[in-house]
């Protein structure tokens, strides 16, 4: 085994210095202790990622000529891995690759989900580059208690709230493990060759298995590995060897130091990535958006009236008990469930800022917040549906079936 892993094995490990004041944040499990949620300052330390500061926003917008998305400009990404190696390379003219995906475990994706994927189709609309997406069913039959057959029909309904986002077609591969890693033999060839590059030692280390974790489970972080080497995908890359880069919430990114680790040794460049903060649940910053509870759940395919009524009962407040508490000592936008949400979908700055003054001063109530709120993410939800609605499985085969995509390397 390589010395340069085994020396790895400290900086990888999830659980090495977890106090019981510390936040948990690892692919199953997002916990903070604070009203104001995860520290995700101290996380990029813990995890030895790179914040996405002002010289990178100005870089990202000299490179591509446009205003950043706004889920970059607000620091809902707020963490990177070589994305300057990524725009340095794209400025003379070397391609990269998207990479990211989706552990189908709930028929329909919720509002969180489409947090990764909305900044996926802004980075591929202005770079112009491919994107590949895994529905990880495989995964989701090994972690929970769904059948292999069901979470590979989940993968495929997924797929379509994923195709609604807005993907170009001739870009975008979309595949579900247990379809695809059958067919490609170079898919699986690459799989074997990571899985040669790590331990059990390393991955109990990186993700706390044990000694009763199902076999299937120890290989899996080699499957979610896999697509960062873009032979895997032939028929797009042939047996080029290119960069990609990935959006995905930081709980993703276990997967991605170990991969960080192997594909040089492998001959490939490591996965660049871009990590946003989670979406939280309806309760409060303490936990992510989870599709495992309803209750504290906005799913895609909610009707216009469970949104209201999810909003306006469960959604926290950060305003006072009373009305004239409230106008006199004003409301806390940092744990108000609403105006957090508004960061994610509200694309206008001023209008944003002045929401946060009028709530922070009083003059805004809680009600009013949950209002404005509802006004604008009933349409976004519907138009997403309405997309949804469109998409037949003729369409879904165009997306899901391996072919050569529209990009000259
Ligand atoms: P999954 O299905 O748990 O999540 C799919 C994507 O959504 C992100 N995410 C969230 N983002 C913001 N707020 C939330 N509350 C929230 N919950 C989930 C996840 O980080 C992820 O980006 N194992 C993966 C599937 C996968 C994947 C990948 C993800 C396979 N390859 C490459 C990202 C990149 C999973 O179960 O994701």
């Amino acid at each position: 085994m390589s010395g340069e892993i085994i020396n790895n094995i400290n900086h990888l490990n999830l659980n090495n210095d977890n106090d019981e004041n510390e936040d948990v944040v690892d692919p199953w499990n997002v916990v903070s202790k604070s009203e104001t949620g995860v520290d995700y300052n101290k996380l990029i330390q813990k995890f030895g990622s790179s914040k996405i500061d002002q010289e990178l926003i100005d870089r990202f917008e000299k490179v591509t000529g446009k205003k950043v998305h706004h889920l970059l400009r607000r620091g809902v990404f707020f963490s990177h891995r070589d994305m300057h190696t990524i725009l340095t390379n794209y400025e003379s003219g070397k391609p990269f690759y998207l990479y990211t995906g989706r552990g189908p475990s709930s028929s329909s994706m919720h509002l969180g989900h489409l947090i990764p994927f909305t900044l996926c189709k802004w980075l591929q609309d202005v770079f112009d580059v491919p994107l590949v997406i895994q529905l990880t069913d495989d995964e989701k039959t090994l972690w929970k208690d769904i059948k292999l057959e069901e979470a590979h029909k989940m993968a495929y309904e997924n797929a379509k709230d994923i195709i609604a986002v807005g993907f170009n077609v001739e870009k975008t591969f979309i595949f579900s493990d247990l379809d695809y890693i059958g067919q490609c033999p170079e898919f699986y060839r690459n799989m074997i060759r990571i899985q040669k590059c790590v331990t059990f030692n390393q991955v109990k280390g990186i993700f706390g298995f044990d000694d009763s974790t199902v076999i299937g489970k120890i290989g899996f972080p080699a499957v979610q590995a896999t697509p960062c080497l873009s032979t895997s995908f032939p028929d797009i890359f042939g047996n080029k060897k290119i960069q990609c880069l990935i959006p995905c919430a930081i709980d993703q990114d276990p997967y991605f130091r170990m991969t960080r680790d192997v594909s040089p040794r492998l001959g490939f460049k490591k996965p660049a990535l871009l990590h946003s903060k989670f979406f939280p649940a309806l309760q409060g910053a303490q936990t992510k958006m989870s599709a495992s509870d309803a209750n504290t759940t906005i799913f895609c395919n909610d009707t216009p009236k469970q949104v209201k009524n999810k909003i306006n009962k469960h959604a926290f407040s950060g305003g006072q008990a009373t009305v004239e508490d409230h106008r006199k000592l004003g409301g806390n936008c940092d744990i108000d469930i609403s105006y957090q949400y508004l960061k994610f979908f509200l694309e206008d700055d001023e209008k944003l800022e002045q929401i946060r003054r009028d709530y922070t001063s009083g003059a805004l109530l809680t009600g009013e917040l949950k209002k404005i709120l509802i006004d604008i993410l009933t349409p976004l939800l519907i138009e997403q549906q309405r997309r949804r609605a469109k998409i037949t499985d003729e369409v879904l085969k165009q997306y899901m079936t391996p072919r050569k995509l529209n990009f000259n390397i």
